[in-house]
């Protein structure tokens, strides 16, 4: 397994490596790696010569006030996590690397960004966005794979793909989840034995609605009502931010699951940690 830091020796690689033939396959993350991000790499693995798996906290996608510094690292353990998967390439920039002092140009995906997470996080699929373009570029995947942990990130990267003519196949992999059914997070860290208990609240809620869809109750103020109490009851501290059901695709509200394929997604603090996590209702 090689470990490549500089953006020119990446570009250079990933040149040969398209002129020689090989399909290449990239797994965009932030390190602190759970099976979640292994699956991710599994998945490109299934399709492809060579994956590349990046390891990048990207500065630009965290808000100052959000966990930037505090957000967990260990190359070390990343790395042979990696090269026991089978990944061949581990690309990990310097943030100095990818954003020079006068770097002034971003990347926004308009409409899609507006909602759910957008609400909350103004600037960050702008963040998301640029530093996945920049990671196309560098590395000239012909398929790169992501999370439906966060799915609203997904379908703008999928639209990013499609309106900046970027010949790659997206690939949208299921969510990993622990035993209980808690969905893997590199934030999950942040807590202890008792508040990742608590952190359930979001699966059950999730959960529960598609036990009330498969019961035959479709009208979405009502599921999110008793959402609303099984997140209250399994963490009584627990903050929602929202509690949504959107089009699969375009992220545009559903008051009734039968009539658009919906997806039901969640933000909640959980012991100052913000959680998200999602289901297919339809
Ligand atoms: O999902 C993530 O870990 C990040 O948002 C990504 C896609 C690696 C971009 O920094």
């Amino acid at each position: 397994m090689k470990t490549i830091r500089s953006v020119r020796f990446m570009q250079r690689v990933s040149r040969q490596l398209a002129t020689s033939g090989k399909k290449i396959g990239l797994v965009p993350t932030m390190g602190y790696l759970h099976d979640g991000h292994l699956s991710l790499i599994k998945r490109a693995l299934k399709q492809c010569d060579i994956v590349i798996t990046t390891i990048f906290v990207n500065p630009t996608q965290f808000a100052p006030h959000e966990d930037l510094d505090a957000y967990p690292r260990d190359e070390r353990k990343d790395l042979a996590k990696i090269k026991e998967t089978g990944g061949q390439i581990v690309f990990i920039p310097k943030a100095d690397d990818i954003y020079q002092p006068d770097f002034q140009t971003y990347v926004l995906v308009e409409k899609l960004t507006k909602t759910l997470e957008g609400e909350a996080r103004p600037t960050h699929f702008r963040g998301v966005t640029t530093v996945v373009a920049k990671l196309f570029n560098i590395c000239r995947p012909d398929i790169s794979v992501f999370g439906m942990k966060d799915f609203q990130q997904a379908v703008v990267l999928k639209q990013m793909a499609r309106d900046l003519n970027y010949p790659i196949k997206m690939i949208v992999a299921p969510t990993v989840r622990e035993k209980d059914g808690l969905a893997m997070s590199s934030r999950n860290k942040y807590f202890n034995e008792s508040q990742r208990q608590e952190a359930l609240c979001l699966y059950r809620a999730l959960k529960t609605a598609r036990e009330m869809v498969r019961a035959g109750m479709t009208k979405t103020t009502k599921i999110r009502r008793e959402m609303r109490s099984v997140v209250q009851a399994t963490c009584p501290t627990a903050k929602i931010d929202y509690i949504a059901f959107t089009d699969s695709k375009t992220l545009q509200p559903v008051s009734d699951v039968t009539v658009q394929k919906t997806v039901c997604s969640l933000a909640v603090w959980v012991h100052n940690v913000r959680l998200i996590d999602n289901l297919k209702l339809s």
